[in-house]
């Protein structure tokens, strides 16, 4: 008897051990993933993450150049013609990323480093050369008569005599000195007026001029490595040495947002915010959908209304609100960031971040945008494929799968009466260019992070089959004990049942008899009762566990 009778009670033993470290497996295996993977991305000297951080040459990223050129400059004062553009490009670059300066700071979590960018002509990728002409409105000059808009009128009559010099708000130049190598400007050479209106501090003006491996353009960063919690990875905690800028008002002022490169791992977000450091605030993403890239299903996220519109609501913190809205911790922040004159929607206003001159963001061929700026001007094509400006993520540990950042840079036109250069022009917001810069996961680096992604499932999976392996056993060793029963009717029923009460004793009897009755014979009795407890005949659980 004592051997046939350990048999189920051991198998019952090892059933419930295995049952319970599925489910602790079940409960803890995320955490414990969590943990590790927390290990690896959150920042340190000697993190995973670290290499893949400070050396970009992991994650090619292009920077691709599209130019609006400018073909009917003649014709901006012709009643009835709209200004038309052809966009030129791509113009491809491949960028380099490096961080400088890195000093971690482990007393408050954080790593401060400076950013270089260096940039090399891809002409494989491009379509057309450096050497391309582009016409498009003389920025310098623009910029020079807005900031003295409102300035008493002489200074606009000694600054005529300076323009007539220019004699056109247009100008021909080639991509390369639109770019990166500059032209000189009549203007910015008067070194007198560039002090008076306080001028970029360059000698010369191009989009990039200067930007070539400087260390210094992007600024300051200070940003959490998320060692104190991996929920703050990748937040920028300070720019420029301070959490404000000087740039918007309170509280769109706030440098918060993830600096652009991590992104806490396992959280659902409705929307992220990334700090742009080009345009000197946060910008806001909404989820959009899933995307896969390169076999890699990720979230994705885009910039919509929540950026794009005057009018967007936010709630903040009584302390940071202190608006005089009805509802004192609202904020709209839509306005806050029109710098008073607010825009038509689509439009950021980075006139303040750029030395004064009125330029403008938006999507690219003002998608997403009042429909009011396509119909001002000739030439512009939204197309969500092309024109979007999307993130993904990948769920689980949070990276970055497929990036594209794409904007355009508009400036704002402006009739003017005292100066006659400007006199009689619309009002227009005029393209000048848009960019691409595009990063995905490598076909290199895919396979590595699907396998993270297969070892978070992994877990999970396991867990889930030891549950079941632990639950077949465990009733396997039921009907074992069952079947032990069978065979010795009257021990088991004096073991089990001494210690219940006489009245309980016999119905259990009767009951535990029924079912030997059913197992062996009534297979074609239809009764219920029968039906329910055929579940327990071993041969089913023979074949079950046969099929694991
Ligand atoms: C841009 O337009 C101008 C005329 O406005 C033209 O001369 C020039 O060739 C165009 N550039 C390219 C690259 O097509
Ligand atoms: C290359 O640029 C020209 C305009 O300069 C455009 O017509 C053409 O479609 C572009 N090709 C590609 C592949 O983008
Ligand atoms: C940027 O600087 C690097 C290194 O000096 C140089 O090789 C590269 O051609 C420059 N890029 C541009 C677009 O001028
Ligand atoms: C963390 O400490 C460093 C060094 O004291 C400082 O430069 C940095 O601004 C601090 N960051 C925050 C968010 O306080
Ligand atoms: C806000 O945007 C809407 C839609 O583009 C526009 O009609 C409205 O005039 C804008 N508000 C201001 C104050 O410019
Ligand atoms: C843009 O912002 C500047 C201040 O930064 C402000 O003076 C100007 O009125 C704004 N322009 C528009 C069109 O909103």
């Amino acid at each position: 008897m004592t051997p046939s009778r350990i048999r189920p009670l051991t198998l019952a033993i090892f059933g419930t051990l295995l049952l319970s470290l599925g489910a602790l497996l079940c409960f803890f295996w995320p955490v414990v993933f969590l943990r590790l993977l927390s290990k690896e991305l959150s920042l340190s000297p000697t993190s995973t993450s670290f290499d893949v951080w400070n050396n970009s040459t992991t994650i090619p990223l292009h920077l691709e150049i599209y130019f609006f050129n400018w073909t009917n400059p003649e014709e901006i004062r012709t009643p009835g013609k709209k200004p038309s553009f052809v966009q030129l490009g791509p113009y491809t670059f491949l960028e380099r990323r490096e961080k400088v300066n890195v000093v971690f700071h482990p007393e408050n979590d954080t790593v401060s480093f400076d950013l270089k960018r260096t940039w090399y002509f891809d002409v494989e990728r491009s379509n057309g050369t450096l050497k391309d002409n582009v016409t498009q409105l003389n920025v310098v000059a623009l910029s020079a008569v807005h900031r003295i808009r409102n300035w008493a009128f002489y200074w606009h009559t000694m600054f005529e005599l300076m323009l007539i010099k220019i004699g056109h708000i247009h100008l021909t130049k080639t991509v390369d000195e639109l770019l990166f190598t500059g032209y000189e400007d009549t203007l910015i050479n008067m070194g007198k007026i560039s002090k008076i209106v306080d001028l970029p501090p360059f000698d010369k003006f191009g989009w990039f001029y200067m930007r070539n491996e400087s260390t210094t353009f992007d600024g300051h960063f200070n940003m959490a490595t998320g060692q104190d919690s991996i929920m703050n990875i990748g937040i920028l905690r300070n720019w420029n040495y301070r959490n404000t800028t000087s740039f918007y008002d309170a509280p769109c002022n706030a440098v918060e947002g993830s600096a652009g490169e991590f992104w806490p791992p396992d959280r659902n977000f409705d929307e992220i915010t990334l700090f742009s450091a080009d345009i000197c605030r946060p910008l806001t993403y909404e989820y959009n959908g899933m995307m896969t890239y390169n076999g890699i299903e990720g979230k994705q996220y885009v910039i919509g209304d929540k950026t794009l519109s005057n009018s967007t609501k936010r709630r903040y913190t009584k302390r940071q609100a202190n608006s005089q809205s009805q509802d004192p911790d609202v904020v709209n922040v839509g306005q806050c960031f029109c710098n008073g004159e607010c825009t038509p929607s689509g439009l950021i206003n980075v006139t303040a971040c750029r030395y004064g001159a009125p330029a403008f963001v938006s999507l690219p061929h003002f998608h997403k945008a009042d429909p009011i700026l396509r119909e001002q001007i000739a030439g512009m094509n939204p197309d969500d494929e092309k024109h979007g400006f999307h993130i993904t993520l990948e769920p689980k540990t949070g990276i970055p799968i497929d990036v594209a950042a794409r904007l355009q840079v508009n400036i704002l036109l402006q009739p003017s009466d005292s100066l006659s250069l400007f006199s009689g022009v619309p009002r227009t917001y005029f393209p000048m260019f848009w960019f691409n810069e595009h990063a995905g996961i490598t076909e290199e680096l895919a396979p590595p992070l699907r396998l993270l992604i297969q070892l978070s499932k992994f877990g999970h999976y396991t867990s889930i089959a030891i549950l079941v392996l632990g639950s077949l056993i465990v009733l396997a060793a039921g009907v074992l004990h069952c079947l032990h029963k069978r065979g010795r009717v009257d021990v088991v029923m004096t073991m089990s049942n001494k210690p219940m009460s006489a009245g309980f004793t016999v119905p259990t009897r009767q009951k535990t008899e029924l079912i030997y009755l059913d197992t062996t014979v009534a297979t074609d009795d239809h009764d219920a009762q029968t039906r329910l407890n055929r579940q327990l005949y071993p041969k089913l659980v023979g074949d079950n566990l046969q099929d694991l």
